[in-house]
This record gives structure tokens, C-alpha cells and sequence, in this order.
């Protein structure tokens, strides 16, 4: 089986290749910048609706996982046109393209697609972004609702062993900064479900064996503040939460608003898939043994 991933240098794109590999399927990796490191390198602008069209005819891949996406909530907000061209015009030209060859897509999205103020929001709640990284997310999920057959997973504050992408995610970069006994701003107001993308991955790898069809939340299963994250993980690796000063997202000037609580309900996922979303304890508890396996 020919598997295309977009945006395969990142956090979750990355994992997913790796595992991907060990389930002998035939992965090829795009990106923007073509470093991608597990299975073929494709180097894959996906504004570019030739160059897409040309690695399909090229590839011919039976599914595609999309994830490519300008993932920086700020940069989308002040640089709508590249946001727009990227999330949006980027999915067309992926969608138009996995149509002709008939493969089977799956589309990364967001919990940014809701507004945050409710939480535990449901397959069936209606998606309402507050900022344009979630408008450009949920503009992506309807085209790729224009496919036949479709899997859209929405994820939450993805985390992993592994810089990706240039970036270090939220809890790599508290560990480290912990460690190093520096102090840390940590906001007390914003709820998600935070999703190890090991955990992203391997759900993924369940829908492409079993073909499933439709929307479904696929984070972690424990609701949690920012602050609530960042002291369970000082807590699992063993460091100073007299570190964590505990602030208001009022205190920071963002240029995207961010949802309150854009945490998921995963009990569609619990009920659906046998790779379950993981526990925050269990999560943690994975992370720590990848970081040891890789001597950090
Ligand atoms: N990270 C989170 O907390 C989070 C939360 C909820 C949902 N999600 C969703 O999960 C998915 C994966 O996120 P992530 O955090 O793994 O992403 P990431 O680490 O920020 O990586 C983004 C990837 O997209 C690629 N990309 C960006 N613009 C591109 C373009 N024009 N053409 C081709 N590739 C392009 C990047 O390639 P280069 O490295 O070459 O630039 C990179 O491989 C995204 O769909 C995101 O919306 C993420």
C-alpha cells in the first residue's frame, strides 16, 4: 500500500511515517522543504496545484494522510493571504488531486475549529472558529467533505518526543526549561486535550487498515487547563512546580484569539477504534520511555 503523508516533517507527520515504516507499508513523505526522514522524500509545495497534481500522477498513492497546514495561530492571523493559500487552497489541490487518483484521504483538522465556550464538544457540535487558523481548518474540513470517502481527525495541543519542523512543542520545551531551573508563565484559564503523537499515530494507522469513514475527535481523553498539563508533566519527569507561576491568558497580548476550552469529547473514538485515546497519566508515562529510548 502507497502512503502519502503531507506535512511528514512535522511533529505528528513525522511520527506517523516512522510507524508507518514498521507496518511495511510504502511511505512517502512531502514537505515543503523536502527533509522529511523517514520513507521517500518528496519535496511537496501543496499551494502549488501542478506540483500536486504531478507527485499524484507520479505516486499514485492509495491513501493520503493530510496534514500539511500553516500550524502557527499567529502567523494565520497576521498573514491571512498565505494562511488562506496554504490551508485552504492547499487542501483544494490535494482534495482535486486524491479524487482523480481515487485514493482514500484523511485530513488532520483541529479543535480550533469551536469557539471554546463550552468544551467537551461532540462530532455533532457545530464547529465555530474564533480565530483564522480555525476559519482556514474548518474551510478545509468542508472541501475535503466534498470527497466521497473521507476520514477528518481533529486532534488537540499535539505533543512528542522529537523537535519537528524547527519547533520544539509545548512539553518538550516546559521539560527543558524546568530542567534548567527557569521560571515559566503557565496560563490557568485554557482547557484542551492534549494528544501525544504516538498516540495520533497510531489511531490514524488503525483508521487507514480498517478504511473508517467520517469526523471524529482523536486527542488524548483527559481534559486539562495549561497549568493542569504543565504540573502533571513536572510531576512525571520529576521537576520544580515551585517553577510554574500560574497566570491569565489576559496577560498576554496574542495576535489570535484563543478558544477557553476547545477541549474534545472522545467517547465516538472510545466506542469506534481499538487504539484508544490515551489517558494523560498513560500519555506522560509514554512520552518519558521515548525520551528515555532516545537518552534524554
Ligand atoms: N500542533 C498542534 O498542537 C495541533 C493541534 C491541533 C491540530 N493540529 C493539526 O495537526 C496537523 C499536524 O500539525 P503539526 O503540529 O504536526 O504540524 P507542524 O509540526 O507545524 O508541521 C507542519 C508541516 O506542514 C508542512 N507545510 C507547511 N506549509 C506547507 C506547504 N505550503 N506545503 C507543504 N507542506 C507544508 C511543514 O513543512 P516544512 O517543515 O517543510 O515547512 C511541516 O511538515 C496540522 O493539520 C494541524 O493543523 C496541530
Amino acid at each position: 500500500m502507497k502512503l502519502l503523508i503531507t506535512g511528514a516533517s512535522g511533529l505528528y507527520g513525522s511520527k506517523l511515517a516512522q510507524l508507518a515504516l514498521g507496518k511495511n507499508i510504502e511511505v512517502y513523505s512531502s514537505d515543503i522543504q523536502g527533509l522529511s526522514v523517514y520513507g521517500k522524500c518528496v519535496k511537496l509545495d501543496i499551494s502549488g496545484k501542478e506540483q500536486v497534481e504531478e507527485a499524484f500522477k507520479t505516486i499514485k498513492p492509495d491513501v493520503v494522510v493530510h496534514a500539511a497546514t500553516l500550524t502557527d495561530v499567529d502567523k494565520c492571523e497576521t498573514n491571512k493571504e498565505l494562511a488562506w493559500q496554504v490551508n485552504v487552497e492547499g487542501t483544494k489541490n490535494i482534495v482535486d488531486a486524491a479524487k482523480r487518483a481515487g485514493s482514500f484521504l484523511i485530513y488532520i483538522s483541529t479543535d480550533y475549529v469551536f469557539s471554546g465556550d463550552k468544551g467537551n464538544y461532540k462530532e455533532t457540535d457545530k464547529p465555530n472558529p474564533i480565530n483564522y487558523y480555525g476559519l482556514t481548518k474548518l474551510k478545509a474540513e468542508e472541501i475535503v467533505q466534498t470527497q466521497q470517502e473521507y476520514f477528518i481527525a481533529r486532534p488537540s495541543v499535539i505533543y512528542g518526543s522529537t523537535p519537528a519542523a524547527g519547533k520544539v512543542n509545548f512539553a518538550l520545551w516546559l521539560i527543558e526549561t524546568l530542567r534548567k531551573a527557569e521560571r515559566v508563565k503557565i496560563v490557568t484559564d485554557q482547557w484542551n486535550t492534549p494528544t501525544l503523537n504516538t498516540n495520533l499515530a497510531e489511531m490514524t494507522l488503525e483508521v487507514i487498515e480498517r478504511r473508517l469513514t467520517g469526523i471524529y475527535h482523536t486527542c488524548g481523553a483527559t481534559r486539562v487547563s495549561r497549568l493542569e498539563f504543565a504540573m502533571q508533566i513536572a510531576d512525571v519527569f520529576g521537576l520544580d512546580k515551585g517553577l510554574i507561576d500560574k497566570v491569565s491568558s489576559s496577560q498576554f497580548t496574542w495576535p489570535a484569539k484563543r478558544p477557553m476550552d476547545s477541549s474534545l469529547d472522545t467517547s465516538q473514538v472510545q466506542k469506534t477504534l481499538k487504539k484508544k485515546p490515551l489517558e494523560m497519566a498513560q500519555a506522560l508515562k509514554q512520552l518519558k520511555l521515548e525520551l528515555s529510548q532516545k537518552g534524554t
